[in-house]
């Protein structure tokens, strides 16, 4: 119950929490401050499932403090407030926060964190904390699939992998991309386990465990990488890939498979494993020509009722109307994706995905409203047939 929340706040400058606590108030919840350091330790050690404000500026520093409460307290839901200038959230979830925000943000920003952490929150105590280790009994597997390169497929999954986390869902991304997979360099991951050591050291041995195959990025997500060496690809099967998502099955709530785009068993049997089909596409012509042929290779695999459009790059410069491209696919589009130009090239070349490099981008709040489409949260459950319509 959202009533049984412990909200802390703590300052080292006695400094007041203000809009936070009136916006908390609002929302029947009361605000605890602390002044000293060791009256919270001393509350965290009793109530150590609660969310924390942090905010420092004087006597220490912000993020050495929250690295230390993080690994004192692993179960504190910590967010970080910081001068606009001192923003960096790279940083922040290096030690361990889950949120952040500056003094100048918004009403409507502290509330998007104050709705994020109650999520996470209730997410975490209906499942029962510490028993991650219990099969997942309904995981949702998405496949993002197009038909040709370049379109946005790594782009999506691990933009819309964060979105999840910040639902409070466990996602992990297995990279079907075997030869060429990039959703390591996306996340500035350097595996050095990946499905191909797993099928080795583990399945051919009768094996199957694979957490320690699987690499972890600071924002949570976890990522099963593709084999080190293109021509390594030779040894993998289909088979390798059902049995990994059985696996992944037993630990995460989201898995979602990044495929390549040339054609092979694997890639068919991502299609066949995933309960949704995310088929990213563009407008340019010679594409929406690859995806058409795409649509109908998924009509005749009798996939077609889980395929959704996704209209990558969009903008109002498209080259065709959106009601003919709809006509075209025969499939209504799911969801559009702006063009955020070189922002996007930053956020891979920095290794963080654009939905944490900024949660306010309007791109960033449509993966939130993507995953949301996908997996509505509980209160929105009825809202769910509601489309993200193209702006026509
Ligand atoms: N919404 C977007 N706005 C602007 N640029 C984007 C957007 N989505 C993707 N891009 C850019 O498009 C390029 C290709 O993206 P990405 O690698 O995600 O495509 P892909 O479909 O996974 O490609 P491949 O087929 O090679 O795996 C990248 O340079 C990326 O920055
Ligand atoms: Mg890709």
């Amino acid at each position: 119950m959202m009533t049984d929340l412990n909200w802390y706040f703590y300052s080292d400058t006695n400094a007041k929490a203000g809009e936070l606590e009136e916006l908390l108030l609002k929302k029947n919840h009361k605000l605890k401050s602390f002044q000293l350091l060791e009256d919270l330790f001393h509350k965290l050690e009793r109530t150590p499932h609660s969310i924390l404000f942090l905010k420092a500026y004087t006597t220490y520093n912000v993020y050495d403090l929250c690295q230390e409460i993080s690994m004192k307290f692993p179960s504190v839901y910590l967010i970080i407030l910081v001068p606009e200038n001192m923003e960096n959230t790279k940083k922040a979830m290096r030690v361990g926060a889950s949120n952040l925000l500056t003094y100048s943000d918004a009403t409507d920003e502290i509330n998007d964190v104050i709705l994020q952490a109650q999520d996470y929150m209730k997410q975490r105590a209906s499942k029962g904390e510490g028993v991650t280790h219990l099969p997942k009994q309904n995981s949702r597997i998405m496949a993002v699939c197009g038909s040709k390169g370049g379109v946005g497929k790594t782009s999506l999954a691990v933009n819309l992998a964060n979105a999840f986390i910040k639902s409070g869902k466990s996602v992990v991304i297995l990279d079907a991309n075997f030869q060429f997979g990039d959703v390591a360099m996306y996340l500035d991951l350097k595996p050095n386990r990946t499905i191909y050591e797993w099928v080795k050291e583990a399945v051919e041995r009768g094996r199957y465990g694979i957490d320690n195959y699987v690499s972890h990025h600071s924002s949570g997500i976890a990522l099963l990488p593709p084999p080190p060496r293109p021509e390594f690809f030779e040894i993998m099967t289909e088979e390798h890939v059902a049995l990994a998502v059985a696996e992944l099955r037993k630990r995460y709530d989201v898995i979602l498979i990044d495929t390549p785009t040339s054609l092979s068993e694997i890639h068919l049997k991502s299609l066949d494993l995933a309960d949704d089909l995310l088929l990213v596409t563009t407008s340019d012509l010679p594409v929406l020509r690859n995806t058409k042929l795409y649509v109908d290779m998924l009509d005749s695999l009798h996939f077609s009722e889980k395929v959704h459009v996704v209209l990558n790059k969009d903008s109002k410069h498209r080259a065709i109307e959106a009601k003919r491209l709809e006509g075209i696919l025969q499939n209504p589009v799911f969801a559009s994706i702006p063009d955020v130009g070189k922002q996007m090239t930053t956020a891979i070349n920095e290794g963080l995905p654009l939905v944490l490099r900024n949660g306010r981008h309007s791109f960033s709040k449509r993966m939130l409203q993507i995953s949301h489409l996908i997996l509505p949260p509980p209160e929105e459950e009825e809202k769910k047939t509601k489309r993200f319509a193209l702006s026509r």
